[in-house]
């Protein structure tokens, strides 16, 4: 990736209001090259490599626009985007984060804000050329993110997240971390025997000074496994402090430094979580063998469905699939209409794992459960690499 010397940073902005393009242009002038643009169609012409800035403005802050800038910056690594809003519905805020806007700054504050969040996201921009080892022809460095989720609690999502995090590590040139999102009971720490002095709290509340170093001193190691935990708060209360936008940050911040990131999250479509299986490459998404689990994971996946996001993100695990309960895999598939790609078993290694915060793959790599596990991040790994190579699994 290029990145280009600094007295010609590239911003441009898309605003019919010439006035609001000039007070950008003269708040950013001394770092930034400003150009006002009259539709999304310039950026298409943007090469893979080249840094730029886009800022939507309020006389465009329409769905169509930003999900093609969506489009044009998910394939141009160098592009970041920016939108100035002025009273956007949540619905319309909540469409660019998860386009990948990195922010929305309101017009009645641009004198104060614009230019700290152009500077903010032009170093994160940077950061990612640096850490993406060559965007021409090499592959990007950046991890891979998968998220574990299931509208039910107690299915298992932590025990898979971590084991899955542990296979994944096995191997891996760099880290495989975990973000705990389950932000108010999170107990991936505790399931791994660790004492963390820091927690995702101070990650949020380091904002735009969160880079890899300071990271690094955040997260807690696992050292039997070498997986990397940024844990959850300590205390509930704390979990109002996290916002989407925190979240933004830290992933893309672990995402430089690690080969897989693993998310486990609570039984509920947060905001944050939402965002988070919208960042993520794949979700594992987590059903048990009840009927109760089985009706919350259709709603989950209808909930999936309505706010748009791709269901083929998706990879259906049963787990305690042997249970003795008059439910059978095919009912499972039947109702939720989709092939479950992985079942692990019940196993009483699992919840004995569970209390000595041994992970099950390490305690008893030979087992059945740790075998299932292997094949899911196998499966994993090669869905990631078909994606790369264009061929849909
Ligand atoms: N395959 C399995 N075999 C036996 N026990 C299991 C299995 N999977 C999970 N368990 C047990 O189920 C319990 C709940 O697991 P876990 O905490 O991972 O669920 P969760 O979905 O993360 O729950 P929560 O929603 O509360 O965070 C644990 O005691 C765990 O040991
Ligand atoms: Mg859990």
């Amino acid at each position: 990736m290029n990145a280009a010397p600094a007295e010609r940073r590239p911003v441009m902005i898309l605003d019919h209001d010439p006035e609001l393009v000039d007070t950008v242009a003269s708040l950013l002038e001394r770092t930034y090259d400003v150009r006002g643009i009259p539709s999304a169609e310039p950026l298409g012409g943007l090469a893979t490599g080249d840094m730029a800035i886009v800022i939507l403005g309020p006389t465009h802050n329409d769905r169509a626009t930003i999900e093609r800038i969506g489009d044009v910056t998910r394939a141009r690594p160098g592009l970041g985007a920016l939108m100035l809003v002025d009273g956007a519905s949540p619905e319309l805020l909540r469409l660019a984060l998860r386009g990948g806007f990195h922010d929305a700054i309101e017009v009645e504050s641009v004198s104060s804000d614009l230019l700290d969040a152009v500077d903010a996201l032009w170093s994160r921009l940077e950061l990612s050329a640096v850490s993406s080892n060559g965007a021409h022809g090499g592959a990007p460095a950046l991890a891979k993110v998968t998220t574990v989720f299931s509208p039910k609690g107690g299915v298992g999502k932590s025990v898979i997240a971590i084991n899955l995090a542990v296979a994944l590590s096995r191997g891996a040139t760099k880290p495989v971390a975990i973000l705990d999102l389950d932000l108010q009971f999170g107990d991936v720490a505790v399931m791994l025997r660790l004492q963390p002095v820091h927690t995702i709290v101070e990650a949020a509340a380091a904002g735009d000074q969160l880079d890899e170093v300071l990271m690094a001193s955040l997260v807690a190691r696992h050292d039997p496994s070498g997986v990397l935990v940024l844990a959850a708060p300590t205390t509930p209360s704390a979990a109002d402090q996290i916002r989407p936008k925190d979240m933004l940050n830290i992933l893309a911040v672990l995402r430089s430094m690690c080969s897989h990131v693993v998310i486990d999250t609570p039984p509920h479509l947060s905001e944050v979580v939402l965002q988070a299986v919208s960042e993520s490459d794949d979700v594992a998404f987590v059903v048990g063998m009840d009927v109760p689990s089985v009706k919350n994971a259709r709603l989950g996946l209808q909930a999936f469905e309505l706010v748009q996001l791709p269901i083929d993100k998706v990879v259906l695990v049963l787990n305690r699939a042997d249970s003795k309960v008059h439910l059978a895999v095919r009912d499972v598939e039947r109702s939720l209409q989709m092939k479950v790609d992985v079942t692990l078993p019940s196993e009483s290694l699992v919840p004995e794992s569970v209390n000595e915060g041994v992970p099950a793959l390490l305690r008893s790599p030979r087992s059945r459960f740790a075998g299932k596990i292997e094949a899911l991040a196998k499966l994993i790994g090669e869905r990631t690499s078909a994606r790369a190579s264009g061929v849909r699994t």
